[in-house]
């Protein structure tokens, strides 16, 4: 215990070997199982993506089929979860509400807890892949008073989540395919990072042998920090002040580099990569595409550009390595959806659920994996005997 040494973020402490997803950070490389981020987001689907986290291996056409029709019939959550989905007040965080939902889904699920069965594993793993869809749409309907649907099982999971969330009942309602295109790779971009800061949460929980609704709830709690998938939420934020003072950029940025009142440019910079974040190239360019095919012109899309170009050209960012993130664009895409700000990091969480269920997964089948419990360097008091409360 003599040689315990404190690395504050755990900057320099492995905590697993893992064979999911590989960064470079200084390559601003990605990969999911070895496969490039870029091919799986302009080639695979949400449900395939999850399935490769999870399982290891591209699924072959059978098996993504089953899986699919899987995840599909559980969709639908029990009656009495409907209800209790309803009693949050009007204006609570959906981020608050879904981690809360996630946990309570236990509950109705006993038969699905047991960490260190397989065939339960795995029924836990599409039970929350399935429901975290269910409750994503109604974290937002909720938050409006607006009522729940009911799952359609012969839809798509994108596709019927954004059904779920958008559509008003009684009514015909499609989703535009650009939306649900977009939506699927954002949900892929998401979907694993490695030991960041809710995935390293999600396996501390886990690593004591609470069950995996347990962890990935607190995994949710973990994300919802400004700091971590709160930023994308964040980012708008920023950009609505910059153009409500009357959009000039270069006075926020002025600010960000005076580090006045401890004002960052939310959506730049990242623990691991120090180079182009290669989840923001992707949803840059699809904040274009998916603009221009709704017609959802944006002003802050043009204040965002303009901080982008700023920073690169800055040496304040550059010999601090600080670049988009990829929480930078991403809101401006949720927004012209029609999501409010408040849904951006449940969106987040829908999407970083496989990751979260893949590293637990993991973990708990590694021999090598042992309670989370790091140590600390003690700085208090030395040994004092008790005063009585009248003589202090
Ligand atoms: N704006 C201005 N300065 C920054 C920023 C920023 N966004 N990020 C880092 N810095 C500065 C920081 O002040 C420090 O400067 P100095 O050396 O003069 O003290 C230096 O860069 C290093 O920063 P750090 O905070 O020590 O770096 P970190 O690895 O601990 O933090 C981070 C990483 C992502 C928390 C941080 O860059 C940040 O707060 N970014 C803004 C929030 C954000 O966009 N978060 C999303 C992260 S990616 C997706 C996700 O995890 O959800």
């Amino acid at each position: 215990t003599g040689l315990v040494t404190v690395d504050p973020g755990f900057m320099n402490t492995a905590s697993c070997e893992s064979k999911i997803t590989y960064i470079d950070g200084d390559e601003g490389i990605l990969r999911y199982r070895g496969y490039p981020i870029e091919q799986l987001a302009a080639s695979s689907t949400f449900l395939e993506v999850a399935y490769l986290l999870i399982h290891g291996e591209l699924p072959t056409p059978a098996e993504l089929d089953a899986f699919s029709e899987r995840v599909n019939r559980h969709t639908l959550v029990h009656e009495d979860f409907r209800t209790f989905m309803g009693t949050f007040p009007r204006g609570a965080h959906p981020m608050a509400v879904m981690s809360s939902a996630i946990n309570a889904l236990s509950t109705f699920y006993p038969e699905s807890l047991d960490p260190f069965d397989p065939d339960t594993v795995e029924l836990a793993t599409v039970l929350i892949l399935a429901k975290t869809r269910t409750i994503t749409s109604y974290v937002h309907r909720t938050s409006k008073g607006e009522p729940l649907l009911y799952p359609d099982y012969s839809r798509g999971y994108v596709e019927d989540f954004l059904r779920m969330t958008f559509a008003v009942p009684y009514q015909q309602y499609e989703p535009d395919p650009v939306v649900v295109e977009a939506l699927d790779k954002l949900l892929i971009l998401h979907a694993d990072h490695e030991q960041n800061c809710s995935t390293s949460t999600v396996r501390i929980v886990g690593s004591s042998h609470a069950n995996l609704y347990a962890s990935v709830a607190a995994g949710i709690n973990a994300l919802s920090g400004p700091l971590h998938g709160g930023a994308n939420e964040a980012v708008l934020t920023m950009l609505d002040e910059i153009k409500a003072n009357g959009g000039d950029a270069t006075d926020f940025m002025r600010r960000v580099k005076n580090k006045e009142q401890g004002v960052r440019l939310m959506g730049f910079g990242h623990r691991v990569y120090k180079n182009y974040d290669p989840r923001a190239a992707i949803v840059k360019e699809s904040a274009h595409a998916v603009l221009e095919a709704l017609g959802a012109a944006d002003e802050l899309l043009d204040i965002a550009m303009t901080l982008e170009e700023i920073a690169l050209n800055d040496d304040y960012f550059i010999s601090r390595k600080l670049y988009p993130n990829v929480d930078f664009y991403t809101g401006l895409i949720y927004k012209a959806m029609g999501f409010d700000r408040a849904m951006f990091t449940p969106l987040f969480a829908l999407g970083r659920m496989p990751g979260w269920i893949a590293q637990w997964r993991e973990m708990m089948t590694d021999p090598a994996t042992k309670i989370g419990r790091p140590r600390q360097v003690y700085t208090g008091e030395v040994a004092r005997d008790y005063v009585s409360a009248d003589k202090r």
